[in-house]
């Protein structure tokens, strides 16, 4: 417990650390570095420079965890533990100087795939409004000093939901269809763009429940940690765990429900 909560500072400082960069580089002007798998797939300098200052501090700090960063890949370890970073979570957000954007780091115990890890630690910070949202293991959830809880009840016009699109067009199609589906049922639907705050607000009991497909790890590793430990529900279809296949986080009656909706071959 002592680890983890070592683990937890240094992880809320680092978090921090890196979104004070992240915000001093948006101020001053923030320029497309590359595209990845579609031309809508965009990297910036800063995600670069945040993921490296964040790195190079694990590398300081624990030398024998290893890590696994959106932009600069994976290293294993000797500890067991394994640092799952995403610099900034909602790039697009970040590059359009739209403030919800997210630094998100979790250490996870054991094989680092979502399928096997135990999360001990996340953290998920919006520098643009200075909100951290943080989570230990077995010791609860929380926004700053607050204690968070998931929305117990969803009222009788239907859940208030948060999805995202891929960045490809034809997964894009796809979830078009999905969504066409879930639209009718619910209260309505939010497109935040970042998956680590779409968790965080679940989380948060801001919106009831999210669903996505097509994250990666770095994309809801701390915010899954955030939304169990309000206790909700964080996972995929028939017990599987989050994957890029899908990704549903809720209120455990609300999960069930939204399993049955998206539970569909077409998704
Ligand atoms: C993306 C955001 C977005 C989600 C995408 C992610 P990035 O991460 O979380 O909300 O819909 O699936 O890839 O590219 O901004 O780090
Ligand atoms: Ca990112």
């Amino acid at each position: 417990m002592t680890q983890t909560r070592d683990l937890a500072e240094f992880a809320h400082d680092l978090a921090r650390e890196a979104g004070a960069l992240a915000r001093m580089r948006r101020e001053r002007g923030v320029a497309i570095a590359a595209t990845k798998s579609t031309l809508a797939d965009i990297v910036t300098e800063a995600d670069r420079e945040v993921e490296q200052l964040i790195r190079d501090r694990i590398a300081r700090e624990r030398p024998g965890d290893g890590f696994l960063g959106e932009e600069s890949g994976a290293e294993g370890g000797t500890t067991g533990l394994t640092w799952v970073v995403d610099p900034i979570d909602g790039t697009v957000n970040y590059a359009y100087g739209i403030p919800a954007y997210a630094v998100s780091i979790a250490v996870v115990e054991g094989d680092p795939d979502p399928a096997r890890w135990r999360a001990l630690v996340g953290v998920v910070h919006n520098p643009a409004i200075d909100e951290t949202f943080h989570a230990t293991m077995g010791g609860g959830a929380f926004l700053g000093e607050r204690r968070l809880a998931v929305n117990a009840e969803v009222g009788g016009a239907g859940a208030l939901l948060a999805t995202g699109f891929g960045y490809d067009p034809v997964r894009r199609a796809e979830q078009f269809a999905v969504l066409e589906r879930v639209l009718p049922l619910v209260r309505d639907i939010r497109r935040i763009g970042a998956a680590s705050l779409d968790l965080a607000s679940v989380a948060a009991g801001r919106i009831d429940g999210y669903y996505e497909r097509g994250l990666w790890p770095w994309d809801h590793a701390a915010g899954a940690i955030l939304v169990t430990e309000a206790g909700g529900r964080v996972g995929g279809l028939d017990g599987a765990a989050a994957s890029r296949e899908l990704t549903i986080a809720a209120p455990p009656a609300l999960y069930d429900a939204l399993e049955a909706v998206l539970r569909s071959p077409d998704l």
